[in-house]
C-alpha cells in the first residue's frame, strides 16, 4: 500500500487575474526564475538560475495539419498560481521519500484572431528544476487535431558541453548507442535525457520529459537559430508524418529542465517522478524488488540457444538447476528466455510466430511453475515480441492471465527490430499507446514489468509501480557480441549521468567470466567479445546502476567457488537514501546508498580506463554507530585489459568518522558493504 504522507501544506492561491503579458515564477529557494511573456503576439519562456541565463526566450506553439499554426496573435487572458509542499513515499525506489515542493504558474493564452483558439501553459518550478506542459481545453475551433510539429524551443544561453546519443541515424530507431560529448552547438538531432555542463561549471542541465501517456516520444533537433544553440522538440512520427492524433481536451507530457550546481548533484533525480500522477495501484504489496538469475547470457555467448535443438537453454532440467541455485542463494527470481515457441528460424523476421502461452515440448511450464513455487522462487516470463505489436496485444490478456494462474508475477518483454510491425516507429504515439496498454494490463493481472528496447523512462513508475525497470541503453549484452566493440571502460561512468537520471536500468551486471570462455566451434574471434571492466567493477555496478530487478547475469556455474559472489548475494536492491559521494561525467562515480528499512549501507565506486584513488569519508553513516566494512577491491596489479580477475576481499571496523582509501584499477571498481554491528 502506497503511503501518501502529506507533510506540508497544499494551498491554492489563485491571483492576478488581470491580463498581464508577463509573469514570473520562481523556485521555492528563489534561485530559479522562469519568465513567461507575450511579445508581438508570440509566447516565450526564459529561465535564469542565480540570475545567470540558462534558457534565452524560447517560443512555444503547435503546427497542425489542416489547421493554421497556433503560435501567433496570442494574448494572455488569465494567470493563476499554486504552491505545493508535500512529501510522498515510494513503494520502492532509489530513495524512499520524495519531497514535492514547487511553485506553479498557469498561463491561459488565446488568439486575438477570429479562430480565438485557447491553450494553457503550466510551469512547475522546483529547487532542482522545472517542468512545463501544454494543457489544451475542449473548444469549438480546436476539436479533433493532427499535430505536424510541436514548436517548443530550448534556446540555451551557453554553448555547454553535452553528452549525447543521436536520434536521426538511419535504421537506428533505438537508444543502444555509445555516448559522445561535444559543445551543444555542434549537435543536430539527439535523444533525451540530454545532459550538459555549462562552460563556467556553475550549472548542470538535463532536458527530458515526464508523464508521457498518449503522445510521441520527444527528441531534440538542434541548430535552429541563436548561434546554433536553439533546439526544438522533435516528435517521433506516425507513418504518414503526422506526429500526434488527438482531440481536445488534452495535455502534452511535461518538458523538463533539471538544474544543479554540479553534475554530481543531479542524482538521484526525482523531478520527473514529481511530475507524474500518484499511484493508481491501491495495494502494492505484491510488487517486490528482487535479484534474479536466468537462462540468458548463454544465448548471447553462444553456449545455448533460444530456439529448439541440442543447445536449447530453456529445458526443464536446466531451469530446475537455475531455480535450485536461486533458492540456495536467496535470489527472488529466475528469468527464462526461449521457453515459448516462435524462436526457430530468424526470430526477428518471424515475429508473428511467437506464442506467449505455448511452451516448447522440453519445457514443462506447469511443472516448473509448481517447482518454483515450492522453492519460494518466482519465474520471470520472457515475452520477446520482435516488434510484432498486434501479435502480442492479441495474446496479452490470455498470456498474462495464464502467468498469474501459475504464480508468475514478472515479465521481461522485448522489442528487437528496426521498425515495429506495420511500419510503426518504436517511439511514436502508436508505440507509446502499446506500452501503456502493457503496463495497465500487467497491473490488472498483478505483474511487474522489465521492458527491453523500451521507450525512455518518463516516470511511469510513480503511477504504475509495477513498471519496475527497463533497458533503453547499451547494457552488458554488447560485451557478449563482439563485432560492435562492446562497452568501453568509461561507459557506465557516462550512463550514471545520462540514462540513469530517468530511472532504473536492467543493465544486467555481474559477469565473472570477464574474458568469456566460449565453447569451441564458434566463429567469434578471441578478445573481440569480452567485458571491459575488472571483476570488482562488476560488483560495484550493483550499487552504481540502480534497478529494482537486478540480475546476476553470468551463467550460474561461473559463480561457484567465487568468494566475490558473496557481495552479489548480500547487496540490497531497494534504497532508503542515495548519496553521490563524488563523481565526474565520463571519469568516475562513487555512490553510497542506505538499504531500505535497514541501517546497512553499500558503496559502489567505478572508474573509466584510468586508475584512481580516493579518500572517502564515511560521514554519511549515522554518528555513534559501529559498522563492519566488507570491502571488495581491485586486487594487486588488476587491470581491465590483461588482469581483470583479482579481487581483494578485506574487512575493517569503521564508523561515521572513518575514512577509507578507495583505490581503483584501470577499468576497475570497488564495492563495499557497510554492515551495522548489532
Ligand atoms: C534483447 C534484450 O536486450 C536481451 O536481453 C534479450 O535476451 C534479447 N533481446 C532477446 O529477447
Ligand atoms: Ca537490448
Amino acid at each position: 500500500m502506497q503511503l501518501l504522507a502529506v507533510l506540508g501544506l497544499y494551498s491554492t492561491v489563485a491571483l492576478s487575474f488581470q491580463a498581464t503579458d508577463t509573469a514570473r515564477v520562481s523556485s521555492p529557494d528563489g534561485r530559479i526564475v522562469v519568465l513567461a511573456e507575450v511579445r508581438q503576439g508570440k509566447f516565450f519562456y526564459s529561465v535564469t538560475r542565480d540570475k545567470r541565463d540558462i534558457i534565452f526566450p524560447s517560443q512555444l506553439g503547435f503546427e497542425f495539419r489542416g489547421a493554421p499554426t497556433l503560435r501567433d496573435n496570442l494574448r494572455v487572458v488569465q494567470t493563476a498560481r499554486n504552491t505545493v509542499d508535500q512529501t510522498w513515499t515510494q513503494p520502492w525506489g532509489e530513495v524512499a521519500r520524495v519531497r514535492d515542493r514547487h511553485h506553479e504558474l498557469r498561463i491561459s493564452l488565446q488568439e486575438t484572431t477570429s479562430t480565438a483558439r485557447r491553450f494553457n501553459v503550466i510551469f512547475r518550478v522546483f529547487n532542482d528544476g522545472l517542468g512545463f506542459r501544454y494543457d489544451v481545453p475542449a473548444q469549438p475551433n480546436l476539436n479533433d487535431f493532427e499535430i505536424q510539429e510541436e514548436l517548443t524551443e530550448f534556446s540555451f544561453a551557453d554553448d555547454a558541453r553535452a553528452w549525447w546519443i543521436p536520434s536521426n541515424r538511419p535504421r537506428m530507431d533505438r537508444s543502444e548507442m555509445l555516448y559522445s560529448n561535444s559543445p551543444l552547438s555542434l549537435l543536430d538531432s539527439v535523444q533525451t535525457p540530454l545532459t550538459m555542463e555549462t562552460r563556467d561549471l556553475r550549472n548542470a542541465i538535463v532536458i527530458h520529459e515526464a508523464d508521457l501517456v498518449d503522445y510521441p516520444r520527444m527528441f531534440l533537433a538542434g541548430r535552429q537559430r541563436m548561434e546554433n544553440r536553439t533546439f526544438r522538440a522533435a516528435l517521433a512520427p506516425w507513418k504518414d508524418g503526422v506526429k500526434v492524433r488527438g482531440r481536445t481536451p488534452f495535455k502534452t507530457p511535461w518538458r523538463t529542465i533539471q538544474l544543479a550546481d554540479r553534475a554530481a548533484d543531479l542524482a538521484p533525480s526525482v523531478l520527473g517522478l514529481n511530475l507524474n500522477p500518484p499511484s493508481v495501484i491501491a495495494s502494492t504489496d505484491w510488487i517486490k524488488p528482487m535479484k534474479y538469475v536466468g537462462i540468458w547470457w548463454g544465448m548471447h555467448i553462444n553456449t545455448m540457444t533460444w530456439g529448439s535443438g541440442p543447445k536449447h537453454g530453456a529445458t526443464t532440467e536446466n531451469t530446475k538447476r537455475y531455480i535450485d541455485f536461486a533458492a540456495a542463494n536467496g535470489f527472488g527470481g529466475v528469468l527464462v528466455e526461449g521457453w515459448n515457441t516462435g524462436w526457430d528460424g530468424d526470430w526477428i523476421a518471424n515475429r508473428d510466430a511467437f506464442s506467449f502461452t505455448q511452451p516448447y515440448p522440453d519445457y514443462d511450464l506447469q511443472g516448473l511453475a509448481a517447482y518454483a513455487r515450492q522453492k519460494g522462487v518466482k519465474i520471470i516470463a520472457h515475452n520477446e515480441t520482435s516488434g510484432g505489436i498486434e501479435n502480442y496485444e492479441r495474446q496479452m490478456e490470455a498470456a498474462y492471465a495464464l502467468y498469474r494462474s501459475l504464480g508468475i508475477n514478472a515479465i521481461k518483454s522485448g522489442y528487437v527490430t528496426d521498425t515495429l510491425a506495420g511500419g510503426h516507429s518504436h517511439y511514436g504515439q502508436f508505440a507509446v499507446r502499446h506500452h501503456r496498454k502493457a503496463i495497465e494490463t500487467a497491473a490488472k493481472y498483478g505483474i511487474m514489468l522489465d521492458v527491453h528496447e523500451p521507450i525512455h523512462d518518463t516516470g511511469e513508475r510513480r503511477t504504475f509501480p509495477n513498471m519496475m525497470t527497463r533497458e533503453g541503453s547499451r547494457g552488458q549484452e554488447y560485451n557478449a557480441w563482439g563485432g560492435e566493440g562492446g562497452n568501453p571502460p568509461e561507459h557506465e561512468t557516462i550512463l550514471f549521468f545520462t540514462r540513469m537520471l530517468t530511472g532504473p536500468m536492467d543493465f544486467t551486471p555481474g559477469i565473472f567470466d570477464i574474458l568469456i570462455k566460449r565453447p569451441t566451434g564458434t566463429a567469434r574471434k578471441p578478445h573481440e567479445a569480452r567485458v571491459r571492466t575488472t571483476l570488482a567493477k562488476q560488483l560495484a555496478l550493483y550499487v552504481v546502476l540502480y534497478s529494482p530487478l537486478q540480475m546476476a547475469a553470468d551463467e550460474i556455474q561461473n559463480y561457484e567457488n567465487q568468494p566475490a559472489f558473496k557481495f552479489i548475494r548480500d547487496v540490497a536492491v531497494d534504497w532508503e537514501q542515495t548519496r553521490v559521494v563524488d563523481a565526474r561525467i565520463g571519469d568516475y562515480v562513487i555512490v553510497a546508498r542506505q538499504q531500505r528499512s535497514s541501517d546497512d549501507w553499500f558503496v559502489g565506486a567505478i572508474t573509466d580506463e584510468e586508475a584512481r584513488s580516493f579518500d572517502v569519508a564515511l560521514s554519511f553513516l549515522p554518528a555513534g554507530r559501529n559498522y563492519v566494512a566488507e570491502i571488495y577491491a581491485d586486487g594487486p596489479q588488476a587491470h581491465w585489459l590483461d588482469n581483470p580477475l583479482p579481487v581483494a576481499i578485506t574487512q575493517q571496523n569503521v564508523n561515521s568518522t572513518s575514512r577509507l582509501t578507495v583505490k581503483l584499477a584501470p577499468g576497475g571498481g570497488q564495492a563495499i558493504r557497510l554492515r551495522a554491528v548489532r
